[in-house]
């Protein structure tokens, strides 16, 4: 096969069978062994294990796991039962769409498979919820099928040792990662290559803190030599998020209680309390007469802070208010309430809210 891969090949100084053997040489000594899905292996328990490991760490996997094998000890015994139960032995793990590919799956494996998984990469990813890394890893780890996988922590190995710019969510960045991940996976010993790559970028080749001098491959290793690891690989482009900005009142009363307000229930924060906001055309003075039955005069301005929504950034002003008049009530309003900073209770509030009500105590 050609390989077309001239940053790699020009640059590395370590050949293909080099690298897989120094890898499988680390895993002898420091790879993970013990795992529960590493125990009477099979293509079911490692796609169970697969699949709970996307989104989430090893620790909190385990004990989901021995217990889902438990309940379910094989495909069929899956594919059978009801999906609420399914769901129940999902639940805490979240991200239940998995748990609902999961049961889709396992019933497509046990009746139109005869409970066999498939052995080419290809069909595997043809089911629901399993992509092109999640294939492999299946086909590599529990069938020994020279597969490669390329989760995210291959991605960041891979992306440094070849320094490979640029974010891997964009296309062309990740064709050169596959390229690199099937260039490297070996022809013998592909489970163990498999798990040490995911263990290496788990365990050594971390985001933040890599221990570049444990790593078998840091000679090689073009971002260690460019002494440029954080480089990669590179970050999601962050958008420009425009910018709005809303002015809150913070009117407090002789008890020393602040007047929130229950914003609506759509919108941001929606039925959460707030301190209530000045619509951009309105008077302080007038708003709170005619909202609240208050006079006011301005106290002190208090420091911006930007709150980030997806999309986009809010500047609150906030701006402290004086009673006027001692004893003045606010109009009846189950909307509205003097909130008690000393005796919180229980009502949602926005984040920014809580962390300003804080400041003020
Ligand atoms: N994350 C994904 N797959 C894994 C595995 N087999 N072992 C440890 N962590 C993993």
């Amino acid at each position: 096969m050609e390989i077309n891969l001239p940053y790699l090949m020009a640059e590395n100084p370590i050949s293909k069978v080099d690298f897989s053997q120094r890898v499988l040489d680390w895993f002898d000594l420091y790879g993970r062994k013990n795992l529960p899905w590493q125990k009477s292996v099979s293509p079911y328990r490692t796609w169970v294990s697969e699949i709970m490991l996307q989104q989430t760490q090893v620790s909190t996997v385990i004990p989901y796991f021995d217990k889902f094998m438990q309940r379910f000890p094989t495909v069929c015994d899956l594919a059978n039962a009801p999906i609420d139960d399914v769901l129940h032995h999902w639940s805490g793990l979240g991200y239940y769409a998995r748990a609902r590919n999961l049961h889709k799956t396992a019933q497509q494996v046990c009746t139109e498979m005869a409970g066999e998984f498939p052995t080419d990469p290809v069909e595997l990813e043809s089911l629901p919820g399993i992509g092109r890394s999640t294939a492999g890893a299946i086909a590599s780890l529990s069938m020994n099928l020279r597969a490669p996988i390329l989760d995210g922590n291959v991605k960041r190995v891979l992306a440094r040792f070849a320094a490979i710019d640029g974010w891997p969510g964009k296309a062309q960045v990740l064709s050169q990662l596959w390229e690199l991940a099937e260039n490297y996976t070996p022809d013998q010993r592909v489970a163990e290559y498999t798990q040490a790559m995911m263990d290496l970028g788990a365990t050594l080749c971390t985001r933040s803190k890599p221990q570049c001098n444990a790593c078998p491959l840091s000679d090689a290793c073009l971002a260690y030599v460019q002494n440029d690891w954080q480089r990669y690989p590179g970050k999601k482009p962050k958008k420009t998020l425009p910018v709005r900005t809303a002015h809150w009142l913070v009117l407090s009363n002789e008890q020393g209680e602040v007047l929130l307000h229950q914003r609506p229930p759509t919108g941001i924060w929606g039925g959460l309390w707030s301190f209530p906001e000045l619509p951009e055309d309105q008077s302080v003075d007038a708003f709170c007469r005619d909202q609240f039955g208050l006079e006011v005069s301005l106290g002190e301005k208090l420091p911006v802070r930007r709150h980030t929504f997806s999309h986009f950034h809010l500047d609150i002003h906030p701006q402290q208010l004086l009673l006027r008049k001692r004893g003045c009530v606010v109009f009846e309003a189950n909307d509205l309430v003097w909130y008690n900073t000393h005796r919180p209770d229980a009502r949602g509030l926005a984040a920014p809210v809580a962390r300003l009500l804080d400041e003020l105590t």
